[in-house]
């Protein structure tokens, strides 16, 4: 069998660094073959071209029918087909990939690439393939924990290969222990960012983003806070990883952390302040979507406050310092781009336009957060974007991740003046 020629255009979200790549999916014999089906499906709604590689023991769990029903594509397996077109198919695959994950990858996989053996579709493809490889191992604990296979994955470790998992959990014995395969959802994750970094326009830069509202203390139970999903920082940060920037997220909501980020989480203004001024002395960008408390009660209780003791109370509240206003627009990479967030139910673009003056911001963005379709708690906005020379774009309601791209994009020519250029 001949390499297969790639399609034209692929679906996938706009901006999705898995949308239009190659990637070759090695599956290897582990009763955990069934996930490799969820990578692979993940893998092509996303939008990427998936070249199925089997071992012949994986093949044993796994028909390649269910393969080729879900990439469309003929999967590879038998190197030695009597029609005689087996022969290069593993050269142009390899080539052509643009990353190579293996998934599950059991122990028997590990030793054979790790030893530079070739005798199966997915050893062979590893061997002769230049692109980045990811392996996401499967086995049981003893297996994970042999010398033998520690050695090997000491070898690969060395050698660049990055390995996702495995996990400690529930094993396919029914003991817990290290060795169980990462989930799907996070394998493919992990492509993501690693074709973000290495094809991203962001690749190199340090960003750092906040989400969520900040909880203000009245006593150890009580707080003030605000409606803010933290759902608007998540999808800049996604999209700030998929574009190849090393990206912080400084958050006050515990949604599921996005592969390839480091989360900071912070919970009241000061904690927020106190990280954004950290993380932003070695950043190039700030893009500041958490809902900052502007007010805390002037001193927090340091006992639950009982109802029958007190009766009515008045809780006097003290102003917080501007966290985005505070922050330098210098930091050791140079420039420090300043983005600010706007989430208004009045007089959106004039309350806009005098909050980016005073914050020293490049851009803010700015939403109306009383509309239903768009804003807290949503997976979608319409916002409108302000820079400091004054132009001013509406943009139609997409999704928060797309608000995200789209935030990046007019980033991008602000950090040309920093210190390591465009
Ligand atoms: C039911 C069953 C489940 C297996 N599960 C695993 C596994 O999760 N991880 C692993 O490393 N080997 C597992 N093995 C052993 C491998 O299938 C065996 O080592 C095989 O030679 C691997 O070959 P491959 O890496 O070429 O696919 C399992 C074997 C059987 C029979």
């Amino acid at each position: 069998m001949t390499a297969q020629p790639l399609p034209e255009s692929a679906p996938g979200r706009p901006g999705d660094p898995l949308r239009g790549a190659h990637v070759v999916l090695g599956v290897s014999g582990s009763i955990s073959c069934y996930k490799a089906v969820e990578v692979a499906s993940r893998l092509v709604q996303a939008g990427a071209i998936v070249d199925v590689a089997l071992t012949s023991h994986a093949a044993q769990f796994v028909t390649p029918l269910t393969f080729r029903s879900i990439t469309a594509r003929e999967p590879y397996l038998d190197m030695w087909r009597p029609d005689g077109e087996a022969g290069e198919a593993h050269v142009e695959l390899a080539r052509r990939a643009d990353v190579m994950l293996i998934a599950p990858a059991t122990a028997s996989t590990l030793a054979r690439i790790a030893h530079g053996l070739a005798d199966d579709f997915v050893s062979l493809t590893a061997l002769a393939t230049a692109a980045p490889l990811l392996v996401a191992p499967a086995m049981d604990a003893q297996m994970w924990e042999h010398a033998a296979t520690q050695a090997n994955v000491a070898t690969l470790r060395e050698r660049g290969v990055q390995f996702l998992g495995p996990l400690s959990g529930r094993l396919a014995s029914g003991r817990t222990g290290m060795g169980r395969l990462v989930e799907p959802e996070q394998i493919v994750d992990a492509v993501r960012a690693r074709l973000g970094t290495q094809r991203g326009d962001l690749s190199g830069r340090r960003v750092v983003v906040t989400a969520g509202g900040n909880r203000e203390a009245i006593d150890p139970v009580r707080y003030i806070g605000n409606r803010s999903s933290g759902k608007m920082g998540y999808a800049i940060a996604e999209a700030a990883r998929d574009r190849g920037a090393e990206t912080v997220l400084i958050s006050t909501v515990s949604l599921p952390v996005p592969v390839g980020v480091r989360v900071v989480a912070v919970e009241s203004h000061a904690q927020m302040m106190e990280a954004v001024l950290r993380e932003c002395g070695q950043a190039d960008a700030l893009v500041m979507a958490g809902a900052v408390a502007d007010y805390r009660p002037a001193s927090a209780a340091d006992h639950k406050i009982k109802r029958e003791a007190a009766g009515d109370i008045v809780i006097p509240l003290v102003e917080n310092a501007d966290i985005i206003a505070s922050t330098p627009t210098t930091s050791t990479r140079g420039t420090m781009v300043k983005i600010a967030f706007a989430a208004e139910t009045d007089d959106l673009i004039a309350n806009a336009v005098s909050k980016l003056k005073k914050k020293g911001a490049r851009m803010i963005v700015a939403n109306d957060v009383s509309a239903t379709d768009a804003g807290f708690g949503v997976d979608d906005n319409r916002v409108t974007i302000l820079n400091d020379e004054g132009v001013r774009e509406d943009l139609p309601l997409m999704t928060k991740y797309a608000v995200g791209h789209a935030i990046l994009d007019r980033l991008r020519p602000y950090l040309q003046n920093s210190l390591l250029g465009a």
